[in-house]
């Protein structure tokens, strides 16, 4: 029988005193098409919410854009009263317009509007880690940067991440709070990311890399993925989580799903064990695919 335990993935303390289990859960997939609105089956991303803790999923990524609303709602309804060591990541920094239509915003007075109904929506006291979604363009990096500040320091916010940066973003951040994790698009296929992940790795920021599973249809194309797939009796998207997991110890991977059967099948990804070989292959195969 499959061994369903994300704690297997290893652990990773945010900002040095929020341990996680490295394998985490992202909530944005339990809204409607186009992320807006509630999802078409509201029983199945409920349940697949409440499976979370059975299988020791303590970290939960989510957004107040995601729906808009939704899925901070849904988070608040099924998972509060939170479980002990329990750590529920939200973000602000992104306004929304209609379905897949996101615009950026990160206005100081929209930031706090931002984070104070977070805390309303997710029936937490403090947010453990708040991320800013995106850096702006049209407000000044200072007023967006002193905001996320003074928040931290009235207490709304434990911990700031940042999302879709460069590292001279988090360098520049880093003058007015510290940078606990960094979410960027990453996964075996696409690694544009790659010197942002290795600054995190050097300064133990955590790594959230989004969009984790798509492993680029590898099973398809190559015989030694598929070989590789076989052996271990794994799927391509846990194959892609198991490489990933084994990556690096910053990498906190959240993949997405309204669906308690796919929750699992991603959660089983966390006791597969690569060898170093197979890791390596993979790293190859996803470069030049
Ligand atoms: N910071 C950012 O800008 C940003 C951007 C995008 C996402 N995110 C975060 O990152 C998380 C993950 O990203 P993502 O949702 O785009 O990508 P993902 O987790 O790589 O993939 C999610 C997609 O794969 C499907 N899926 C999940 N598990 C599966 C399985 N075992 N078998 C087959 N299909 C499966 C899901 O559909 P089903 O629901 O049908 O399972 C969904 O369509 C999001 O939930 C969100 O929290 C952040």
């Amino acid at each position: 029988m499959t061994t369903l335990d994300a704690a297997l993935s290893g652990s990773f303390a945010i900002g040095g005193d929020l341990k996680v289990n490295r394998l985490g859960f992202g909530a944005m997939r339990i809204t409607g098409k186009g992320i807006w609105g509630p999802p078409e089956d509201i029983e199945a991303a409920k349940a697949t919410l409440r499976r979370l803790p059975e299988l020791n999923v303590d970290f939960v990524d989510t957004a107040e854009s995601y729906g808009p609303y939704v899925s901070e709602e849904l988070i608040g309804e099924v998972l509060a009263p939170y479980g002990k060591g329990t750590v529920i990541a939200t973000k602000s920094g992104l306004t929304r317009t209609g379905p897949d239509q996101w615009h950026q915003l990160a206005r100081p007075e929209f930031l706090r509007q931002a984070v104070t109904q977070s805390l309303r929506r997710l029936k937490l006291e403090v947010i453990d880690l708040w991320q800013l979604h995106r850096i702006e363009t049209v407000t000044p990096r200072a007023d967006q940067f002193g905001a996320i500040a003074d928040m931290q320091k009235n207490g709304l916010i434990r911990h700031v991440g940042l999302s879709e940066v460069s590292v001279a973003d988090i360098k520049e951040a880093q003058k007015y709070f510290k940078v606990t994790t960094v979410q960027n698009m990453y996964n075996l296929v696409s690694r544009r990311a790659e010197d942002v992940l290795e600054y995190c790795e050097a300064n133990n920021i955590g790594f959230i890399p989004w969009r984790p599973i798509d492993g680029g249809n590898l099973e398809s194309t190559s015989a030694q993925y598929k070989a590789i797939m076989d052996k271990h009796e794994a799927s391509a998207s846990q194959i892609a989580l198991a490489w990933m997991l084994k990556r690096s110890p910053v990498m906190l991977p959240i993949p997405g799903t309204g669906k308690v059967k796919h929750l699992e099948e991603n959660v089983a990804a966390a006791a597969i064990k690569l060898s170093d070989e197979d890791f390596k292959t993979l790293d190859a195969i996803g470069r030049n695919a």
